[in-house]
């Protein structure tokens, strides 16, 4: 059933033209540093290839934020893809920007826009994909809709999510039960990943296909990700009174006492779904 855009919502991440350069510029890291993560890496890979896009043809990066996925749009679909990034933040697509222009890019577009009405006439792209969007942004069937509208038929849809629920080795259960708990009251749709296959179904697409991914670390520095999600962004989470900076100082100790004995291990689950646009 269609949604009224009275029921549109978002998170944080629907208000960051509104926040300080400092919390911005944290978001910006831990884009890029998520980006980089094997695991996010990886399953943006195989979603692009899934989603079949060749060389010349048009593809939609929905909640696109800085472009952290154009290296591997290039890779994957070729230099000769025409890529358009929609995204309402505008430090994040002044960073999509810049990364096109360092890449050498002329084929790429970065708009500012809702992904919930996408300023693209019906049938335009060959494929539509939004990463770490139903989980901050919704409801579902809007964005999916739109994705949908926008993919010429017998084109494939896709997206990327996770569930911010971290299996953490940490000596104090009770903040670490807190620090879960943060995301499933701070996030628009934190259940998001494990319901793609019906969103995508709901949404009217075939064939849907899901993937599945571990994400882990036995170290708190390696890759970068781990650190900067689960100690320098602290301070976000402090400045939105989620957290008190006591609790945030004791759970980055104990993050870091159990590093430094190499007892550290960290663990979540990323989810990927495909579906096709019918003919
Ligand atoms: C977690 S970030 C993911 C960004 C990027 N896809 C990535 O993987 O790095 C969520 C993104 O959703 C964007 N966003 C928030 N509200 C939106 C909306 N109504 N339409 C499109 N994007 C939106 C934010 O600006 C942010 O860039």
């Amino acid at each position: 059933m269609a949604s009224a855009q009275a029921e549109w919502k978002a998170d944080f991440f629907g208000t960051v033209n509104q926040m300080p350069p400092e919390p911005v510029g944290l978001l910006i890291h831990v884009l890029e540093v998520m980006a980089s993560e094997p695991t996010f890496h990886r399953a943006r890979r195989e979603l692009l290839q899934d989603l079949g896009v060749s060389a010349g043809g048009r593809i939609l990066d929905g909640g696109c934020g800085t472009g952290v996925a154009l290296p591997d749009i290039l890779e994957v679909c070729g230099r000769s893809v025409q890529v358009y990034g929609v995204d309402p933040t505008d430090a994040f697509l002044d960073v999509a920007r810049k990364r096109a222009r360092d890449l050498g890019v002329v084929g790429a577009e970065y708009r500012n826009g809702d992904v919930r009405a996408l300023p693209y006439p019906d049938h335009h792209m060959d494929g539509a994909f939004c990463e770490k969007v139903l989980l901050h942004v919704g409801p579902p069937e809007a964005v999916l809709r739109e994705l949908v509208r926008v993919t010429r038929p017998g084109g494939r849809v896709g997206a990327i999510d996770w569930q911010p629920h971290f299996v953490l080795s940490c000596t104090r259960p009770d903040l670490e039960a807190k620090f879960n708990g943060l995301f499933r009251q701070a996030l628009y749709d934190y259940r998001a990943a494990p319901n793609l296959a019906r969103y995508f179904a709901q949404a009217g697409l075939q064939q849907v296909r899901t993937r599945t991914y571990l994400a882990h670390t036995d170290r708190l520095g390696d890759p970068p990700f781990w650190r900067a999600f689960l100690v320098e962004q602290l301070p976000l989470f402090v400045g939105a009174g989620l957290l008190q900076p006591e609790e945030a100082e004791a759970l980055a100790a104990d993050f870091h006492a159990l590093d430094a004995r190499g007892w550290f291990r960290a663990s979540f689950v990323v989810y990927t779904a495909v579906g096709t646009k019918p003919a």
